[in-house]
């Protein structure tokens, strides 16, 4: 099993190693209102170094069609994923497990997923929304640097999440094209393929 494999699927299923860790992580930007800072000062957003040129361009391109978005979330390890998923748990019992993933379970840990926050009248959006004009321009055209809407509405029962306007996944230009096609999720596309193999 590779786990630098940037099309590998992370689910409730397929989970990654406690120590797995991505070995070229950089950080994003320094994003002083980034939500996870205040939990932890030292905590920039990161993403793996492969996919920062698409995240770029991605970016530059929103913002010649006046949107303008930021990572809130990227790389998260194991025991993050732990602190965040018990805060919620806290917060709003047993609904948390469709929101946050347990650790393991969760892409971020590969630094290949990011949860954005937009810009707007000079005001930070952690909060994304369907209707938000950079959700609506991220679903569209992720696809065309290599990202997916990972978990998108009407598809809870394949990804086991509720819909996510804000969490985007790099899966490579080839991946994320056939996907955004054929309207399936990750999931579906390796449950599709693992039936292709049973069959033969
Ligand atoms: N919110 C997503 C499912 C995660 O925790 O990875
Ligand atoms: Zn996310």
């Amino acid at each position: 099993m590779n786990y630098d494999d940037y099309e590998i699927l992370v689910n409730k299923e397929h989970l990654l190693p406690k120590d797995y860790c991505p070995n070229d992580l950089i950080v994003t930007d320094n994003n002083e209102n980034n939500f996870h800072q205040f939990k932890d000062p030292k905590l920039k957003p990161m993403v793996r170094k492969i996919i920062y040129p698409y995240l770029e361009k991605m970016m530059q391109d929103a913002k010649i069609n006046n949107i303008e978005f930021i990572v809130d979330s990227g790389y998260r390890s194991y025991d993050y994923q732990k602190v965040l998923l018990e805060a919620l748990i806290h917060e709003k019992g047993t609904e948390a497990y469709s929101l946050v993933a347990l650790p393991g379970a969760s892409e971020h840990q590969t630094g290949l997923a990011i949860d954005i926050a937009y810009y707007k009248d000079g005001i930070y959006f952690d909060d994304v929304k369907e209707s938000d004009p950079a959700a609506i321009w991220l679903a569209q055209n992720s696809y065309k640097y290599g990202f997916i809407l990972r978990y998108p509405k009407g598809k809870e029962c394949a990804t086991g999440f509720q819909y996510e306007p804000w969490h985007f996944r790099f899966v490579g230009l080839n991946l994320a094209q056939k996907l955004f096609n054929e309207g399936v999720t990750l999931d579906e596309y390796y449950a599709r393929k693992d039936n292709t193999i049973l069959k033969r």
